[in-house]
């Protein structure tokens, strides 16, 4: 697919996910609040699948992992101790020509292949990690060649390219900027009524310290012994320089995460484990293996706290992009704060007869991103039937059957409305009576329904009513008293 239709498949996601009640933008009345956004009715549900076969998958059907909930609002000390008022920042530098403000590795370098003299422009935080070319500025002025590099020409291959300017701006071309300034992600607030900075306290940009912060509590209740986990499902903020991509990054997003204690000699086996597992989880909820893979951070892309990770990435419309990341953040975390606090966050272990500071191994996945994967996975354009298709898993469709009446009179809509509350009780399902039944069909087909049921003139003779599913357009019939079990059967 071309850049163009990739970005147009994002725009009629965008739309569709709007016209459906899947997600709006925040605030719209009065003209949005960028990269902050609103879940409607089948959006909560989606949402509310997504996490509950995460929680499945990760707390209920293990034994040693535990869930937890913590305060947003959180201690200032937990984000001193953690790094994140020292590290979790941002180097921002403006344009002085067209005054754009980007991140320092959003810039760009201008360069020109020493063979074939094409020019292309790499950006500043992929030289020397892995190299995208993207379109080159087609109004390059060549100034003196600075010096030159090896990076490979996008055209003819040839590994030696003339740098021709330092950083420039990734909108204008200019490289005239300010120096960088470090500019901390976290969103800050008061505590109570005095607003001085003695009060400021932040709202937290991962939910990961919470669980850190709770290891002792949670770790006596429980019982636990390592290896054992703690998850937790929350609101994260940070205040992101660049968002982008719909509800890929915005500001407010909400996280899945899995603390995974272990002891330190073991820390890499479980890292390798639990990266297996998540890769798993994605398959397991429908998303085509095709469109994903593992991606390895280089030591340079490294969050300060972590030894080695992992991303999973998600083939999205705009490019490959990371999904969750697993981490082997070692000690680090728990470290931190036995020095910051003074508390004993150990554990002893009674085979060793010693107290050990567990490693931990993280799973970080976005709630959010999920979410726009299980979109973008589903989406697809029926041109032999006219229609667009949301081909959810079963598991995941907010609405699991919808059931009509084929027309408006002869009692079937009084035995369709019967069916519908049957069902009600046991699944989400929706009733519809209002326009042609291929208009009703095609409105289900866009929210990602996987069946419909449809009274018609022989359910009033035999008590038979059609079945349809989304994606092979199979009709079956079956006897109207057993609508709840095959939908069931077909879900599971
Ligand atoms: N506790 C580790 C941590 O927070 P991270 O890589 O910064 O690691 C983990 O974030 C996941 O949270 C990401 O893989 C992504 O799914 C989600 N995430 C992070 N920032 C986000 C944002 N601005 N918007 C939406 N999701 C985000």
């Amino acid at each position: 697919m071309s850049r163009n239709q990739n970005r147009s498949k994002m725009d009629k996601i965008v739309s569709l996910a709007k016209r459906r009640g899947y997600i709006f933008q925040s605030s719209e009345i009065y003209g949005g609040l960028s990269s902050c956004y609103d879940y409607g009715p089948l959006g909560v549900e989606l949402r509310k699948n997504i996490k509950e076969t995460w929680w499945n998958d990760i707390v209920t059907s293990r034994e040693n992992v535990v869930g937890m909930d913590s305060s947003i609002l959180m201690h200032p000390k937990v984000w001193e101790a953690s790094g994140h008022v020292e590290n979790f920042t941002d180097p921002l530098v403006d344009c002085k020509q067209c005054k754009n403000r980007f991140r320092l590795d959003k810039g760009v370098h201008k360069f020109k292949c020493t063979n074939c003299n094409m020019k292309f422009h790499i950006k500043e935080g992929q030289i020397g990690g892995r190299k995208k070319y993207r379109e080159c500025f087609d109004d390059l002025t060549a100034s003196e060649p600075e010096s030159y590099v090896n990076s490979t020409c996008p055209r003819c291959g040839k590994e030696e390219s003339i740098i021709l300017d330092k950083v420039a701006c990734p909108k204008c071309g200019a490289a005239d900027l300010t120096d960088p300034k470090q500019f901390n992600l976290m969103f800050k607030t008061h505590y109570g009524a005095s607003e001085d900075s003695a009060h400021r306290i932040y709202l937290r940009p991962e939910t990961a310290q919470g669980i850190f912060v709770n290891f002792a509590n949670v770790s006596n209740a429980a019982r636990a012994k390592l290896p054992f986990g703690i998850a937790q499902i929350g609101k994260a903020f940070r205040n992101e320089v660049t968002t982008r991509n719909f509800i890929f990054r915005s500001r407010e997003f909400e996280q899945m995460e899995l603390e995974f204690f272990v002891r330190p000699d073991a820390s890499e086996k479980w890292h390798k484990e639990w990266i297996e597992s998540r890769l798993e989880w994605y398959k397991k909820i429908g998303i085509n293996e095709k469109n994903l893979q593992l991606r390895e951070h280089g030591s340079d892309e490294l969050a300060h706290y972590a030894k080695a990770c992992v991303d999973v990435e998600y083939k999205f419309p705009f490019g490959w992009a990371e999904l969750e990341g697993i981490a082997d953040r070692q000690t680090y975390d728990l470290q931190q704060h036995i020095d910051h606090s003074g508390n004993k966050l150990t554990y002893y272990d009674q085979e060793q007869e010693e107290h050990i500071v567990p490693a931990v191994v993280e799973s970080s996945a976005g709630v959010d991103r999920t979410m726009l994967t299980v979109l973008a996975d589903a989406y697809w354009e029926d041109e032999a039937n006219d229609r667009v298709v949301l081909s959810l898993s079963p598991q995941m469709a907010p609405i699991k059957a919808a059931v009509f009446p084929l027309v408006n009179r002869e009692k079937m809509p009084e035995v369709a409305r019967d069916i519908f509350e049957d069902l009600k009780g046991h699944l989400p399902v929706e009733y519809d009576d209002s326009g042609s039944i291929g208009r009703r069909y095609r409105r289900q087909d866009e929210a990602g329904t996987p069946f419909c049921i449809t009274v018609d003139s022989q359910t009033l003779e035999d008590g038979t009513v059609t079945i349809r599913e989304r994606d092979s357009l199979e009709q079956v019939r079956i006897n109207k008293e057993h609508a709840l079990q095959e939908i069931r059967d077909r879900i599971n």
